[in-house]
């Protein structure tokens, strides 16, 4: 039975952390990895921050083993509605045939027998992330083209509090400068590493802009 926990988080914090765990695997591989957080989901939310973090763990899993060349980028902005949070997750991966994207959340479901031999797995984890974004009060869906790569989008219920760094232990976060960071520490070499950006809005001269945020 999954209960899901209420602690002052921010998604700041939680999407480094994510990116940190996936950032030597994708590298290995020669991915990109890259975030961008709307400044207007940069302060403190009361939820569960681990489960949260399952499901990214997962879909950017997911990402990083179905790609070969190009990379992965994470996305987190507010909803249309108010009081939601939307999560993209996009690859320039191997894509998944229309008749197994309708039922990539079932469970065990693989796209096919040569995914399991080759890329090992359970199928569970789409289910998994499923089940914690529906107890989130949200939903989520994928699209994807075979050869070009996949979405992912979550959206979920998050409740935005009034927290400063008494309450949360976290520093107030800046929200008029760009957070900006290179993984590996030295910065230009495309397609390696990762670059993490939380927009102040604008964009700052010399940042380098993600190639596979257009279209896919
Ligand atoms: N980003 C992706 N690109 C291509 N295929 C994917 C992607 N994410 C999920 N899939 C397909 O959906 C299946 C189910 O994913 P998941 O539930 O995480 O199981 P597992 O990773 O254990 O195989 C995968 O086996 C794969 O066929
Ligand atoms: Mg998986």
């Amino acid at each position: 039975m999954l209960i899901l926990e209420k602690k002052p988080f921010r998604f700041l914090e939680l999407i480094k952390k994510a990116m940190d765990t996936m950032a030597i695997e994708a590298h290995k591989k020669g991915l990109s990895l890259e975030y961008e957080i709307d400044p207007a989901i940069a302060g403190s939310f009361s939820g569960d921050a681990f489960r949260i973090n399952q499901v990214l763990i997962n879909l950017i899993g997911n990402a990083v083993k179905f790609t070969h060349q190009g990379g992965v980028a994470l996305k987190a902005m507010p909803g249309d509605q108010e009081g939601q949070v939307h999560f993209m997750v996009k690859d320039t991966g191997i894509g998944i045939p229309p008749d197994r994207l309708v039922k990539i959340f079932d469970p065990f479901a693989q796209a096919d027998m040569s995914t399991t031999r080759k890329y090992g797995g359970t199928g569970l984890g789409t289910t998994i992330s499923k089940q914690i974004v529906e107890l989130m009060g949200g939903r989520i869906w994928a699209e994807s083209k075979m050869g070009k790569g996949s979405v992912f989008h979550f959206i979920i219920r998050a409740d935005q509090i009034k927290a400063d760094k008494v309450e949360t232990g976290l520093p107030v976060p800046d929200q008029k400068t760009p957070h900006f960071q290179t993984w590996p520490p030295s910065p230009g070499t495309p397609g390696r590493g990762y670059r993490g950006q939380c927009h102040s809005g604008q964009n700052t001269p010399g940042t380098p802009r993600p190639s596979h945020h257009d279209g896919l």
